[in-house]
């Protein structure tokens, strides 16, 4: 390939992320346990619903994720749904520091999965089925137990943090 197409490539990968960007979505941090029962965590956004019944939730991880050895091996995971007041949270469990739980409260799930309480919702899942997806994994979690409470939600735009408001005309 010649530079010319190698710049149009990127320009055009550059383009589709910044297309892909202008869909608003919450954020969140998927949880599960190492063998060894160390938590492991991300911060994602790529989290969906699926199906009421059976109960289906999906996310998507990139193949060059620190974490993917051990989500692809996990019989369950937690997708803890972030509030406006765990920005940092999400920030935190973004950054490649080693131990992203170092100072952060959480507890066990029925699944021993961990979980946020201070979130706006959270899933507990088992994990029912992996899909390839180009440079990521879909996964595919069947829940097994949630919570939720009244918290302002956390959403992701643009490539920036927000919080919800009201529709002018409403
Ligand atoms: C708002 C936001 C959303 C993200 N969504 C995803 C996602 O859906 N899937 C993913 O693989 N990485 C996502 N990331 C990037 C990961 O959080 C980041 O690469 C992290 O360091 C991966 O951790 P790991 O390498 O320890 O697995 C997102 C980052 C941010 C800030």
């Amino acid at each position: 390939m010649n530079e010319g197409i190698l710049l149009t490539a990127e320009l055009e990968s550059r383009r589709f992320r910044d297309a892909l960007r202008r869909f608003a979505t919450g954020v969140t941090i998927i949880t599960t346990r190492t063998n060894e029962g160390i938590p492991i965590g991300l911060t994602a956004n790529s989290f969906n619903s699926v199906s009421l019944t059976p109960p289906l939730v999906l996310w998507s991880l990139n193949k060059h994720s620190r974490s993917l050895p051990v989500f692809l091996k996990s019989e369950h995971y937690a997708i803890n749904v972030l509030c406006a007041d765990q920005m940092n949270l999400a920030a935190r469990f973004a950054s490649p520091i080693e131990d992203r739980f170092e100072g952060v409260d959480w507890r066990s799930g029925k699944a021993s999965m961990p979980i946020f309480d201070e979130s706006v919702a959270w899933f507990e899942c088992a994990s029912v089925h992996q899909y390839e997806g180009g440079d990521h994994v879909i996964f595919v979690g069947e829940v097994t137990d949630f919570g939720y409470s009244d918290r302002t939600p956390l959403l992701y735009a643009g490539g920036a943090y927000g919080v919800p408001v009201t529709h002018p005309e409403l």
